[in-house]
């Protein structure tokens, strides 16, 4: 493909939040979390671990245990109790609605350690980056099958809910849940900041 193309393609990713209904296989999933672990990592220590959820069990009590958790932080908010419950039930719906869940987790045990937490810190953000970087090209990936994605940062705010509903290991933190199907929806592109704007050529 020329190189062009490459570029049109990376640009005609968008997020998808509406799924057809139907089993996406085992396979097409596994190429994709294949390709996500070609991402570029700190020291190549590939901190990214990856917990498929699509059994209506798993699903079901990550849903329910996600729920339980945004309800408790929008109830420290200021919004009332019906606005609690749409949001919540909005939500949940998008959690059992989504062919395949990839629970996107972080380990850092392998990475370096340090004694002061000035490059303790950086080295943790390294594995978040890392993290991310796998989440990204996980996004790609999806495309690439002509799959829809969407990142969703929830388990971020919910990160023991998460562990414990899906029995993960202690050391796996979650980032972020990634949503996966055939796309029901194209959405347009939203719109990006001109590169004039975020750019310095020095
Ligand atoms: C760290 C991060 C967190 C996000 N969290 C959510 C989310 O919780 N729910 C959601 O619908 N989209 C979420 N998104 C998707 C963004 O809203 C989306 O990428 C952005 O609006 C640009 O749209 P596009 O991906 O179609 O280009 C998230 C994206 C990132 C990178």
């Amino acid at each position: 493909m020329p190189a062009v193309n490459y570029q049109e393609f990376l640009r005609s990713r968008r997020s998808v939040r509406r799924f057809l209904a139907g089993v996406i296989a085992r396979e097409i999933v596994e190429r994709i979390l294949t390709t996500s672990t070609f991402a570029s990592s700190a020291h190549n220590r590939q901190p990214w671990r990856f917990a498929v959820v699509t059994s209506a069990g798993a699903r079901s009590r990550l849903a329910m245990s996600m729920a339980e958790a945004y309800r408790r932080d929008l109830s420290t908010d200021q919004v009332s109790q019906k606005e609690i419950d749409q949001i919540v039930q909005r939500s949940t719906q998008r959690i059992k609605a989504a062919p395949v869940l990839v629970v996107l987790c972080m380990d850092s045990t392998e990475m370096d350690s340090y004694s002061d937490p000035r490059r303790a810190e950086a080295e943790r953000v390294m594995a978040v980056q890392s993290t991310a970087n796998a989440g990204m090209l996980m996004l790609l990936a999806a495309h690439a099958e002509g799959l829809g994605a969407v990142w969703n940062c929830a388990p971020l705010f919910a990160p023991q809910e998460v562990g414990g509903a899906l029995g993960l290991p202690a050391a796996w933190e979650p980032q972020a849940m990634l949503m996966m199907g055939a796309p029901a929806e194209a959405p347009e592109a939203r719109p990006r900041k001109p590169l004039s704007s975020i750019l310095r050529h020095l």
